[in-house]
């Protein structure tokens, strides 16, 4: 089944704010069902438990669980996710409806609530048995172009998207189908084995397009090619779950500056004057902020200036950026006058004796 995702309608908007949604990735309007698959999904993949690395990779793990935690606790419940989804964040503040307010105790509680049920009780990560063999349709893979200074400051990006749906139609169909083997008989001694296909009768259904919007949060630090998943919003499977959502991040190519891994590149030209007797002057950066350069004595063309800490920001520590290196080139004159030429000899007499 050929499914398209049509992404109708691009509209930028600015919002830094990671929300609850985009933590559990599902859309705004997601099934409660679907929260909490994907809860549950995510919940098993950062359990502190089953993280392995550094202890910086544990702790941002550690602190993603909480988030994870945090998002389904609220969620999860009908009232606070009304709350949120009017007031936001604050209004759950106002009305006391947010938990212990994050915290590791937290974290686990929701966790354990969630799957001492599913369990009973006991739960460990060893094997497969927690994955259940619910078949899944095909993930979606669709590109979306970002600008580098989306990638420098975060934006969330609304896509409108045409997407197929199943809907309850007339009549039956087979469903839950399983290849049986079947032995006959078909005279003495003689057996005769085959395959059946047997099937049970289902409500029919029929596809219908709609359309929804989705919230993609691209964050700061985000790298190219990133992909930012909606789980269970691509293709849709009769008798199982739909596939994911990714979104691809594709940078274009930015005027100005250059991207390599959380550094940035900027090339400057300065005059043939400001090459020999200094210069200062100012870089526009992509957010707008001036970067000051500077050099008091002779810059040669090429010359390289490194700016600490006025690179990309890190993904998920946008406190802390790359380097921004500034490659300089000077603009040598056409032509110079006579005149000039002779000022030029007056001025530089003896300079290069040495050669
Ligand atoms: C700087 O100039 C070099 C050489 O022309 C070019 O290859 C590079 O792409 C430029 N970088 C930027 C950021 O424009």
């Amino acid at each position: 089944m050929a499914i398209r995702c049509l992404l109708a309608l691009l509209i930028l908007q600015v919002a830094l704010a990671r929300d609850y949604y985009d933590i559990l990735k599902v859309p705004k309007g997601a099934a409660d069902s679907v929260i909490k698959r994907s809860y549950r999904k995510l919940a098993l993949q950062y359990h502190p438990d089953k993280v392995k690395g550094s202890e910086e990779e544990k702790a941002a793990a550690a602190k993603k669980f909480a988030d994870i935690n945090h998002a389904y606790e609220v969620l999860s419940s009908e009232e606070k996710r009304r709350i949120y989804n009017r007031y936001g964040e604050d209004g759950l503040k106002q009305h006391g409806a947010q938990g212990g307010g994050g915290g590791g105790g937290g974290a686990a509680d929701i966790f354990s609530q969630f799957f001492g049920g599913a369990f009973g009780g006991g739960f460990g990560f060893g094997g497969g048995e927690e994955e259940e063999q619910t078949p899944k349709g095909h993930n979606v893979r669709v590109d979306l172009e970002v600008s580098l200074r989306d990638l420098y400051v975060g934006t969330t990006v609304r896509v409108l998207r045409d997407k197929p749906v199943a809907r309850p139609a007339k009549g039956t169909r087979k469903c839950n189908c399983r290849n049986k083997v079947v032995t006959r008989q078909l005279g003495p001694g003689m057996f005769q084995q085959f395959q059946q296909q047997e099937c049970q009768e289902c409500p029919n259904v029929a596809y219908a397009r709609e359309t929804e919007a989705l919230n993609v949060a691209v964050e700061p630090g985000m790298s190219d090619r990133q992909e930012v998943v909606f789980f269970e919003e691509g293709e849709p499977l009769l008798d199982g779950e739909p596939g994911d959502l990714n979104f691809v991040l594709r940078t274009r190519p930015h005027v100005r500056f250059e991207r390599a891994g959380n550094d940035l590149r900027h090339n400057l030209t300065i005059s043939l004057v400001d090459a020999l007797v200094g210069f200062s002057t100012e870089v526009e950066h992509l957010d707008g902020h001036k970067v000051h350069v500077a050099a008091a004595g002779v810059i040669v063309p090429g010359h390289v200036v490194r700016l600490p800490g006025e690179g990309m920001p890190l993904f998920e520590h946008p406190d802390r950026h790359g380097d921004l290196f500034i490659t300089v080139t000077v603009a040598f004159p056409k032509a110079l006058t006579e005149k000039q030429k002779a000022a030029v000899r007056e001025t530089f007499k003896g300079l290069h004796d040495e050669l």
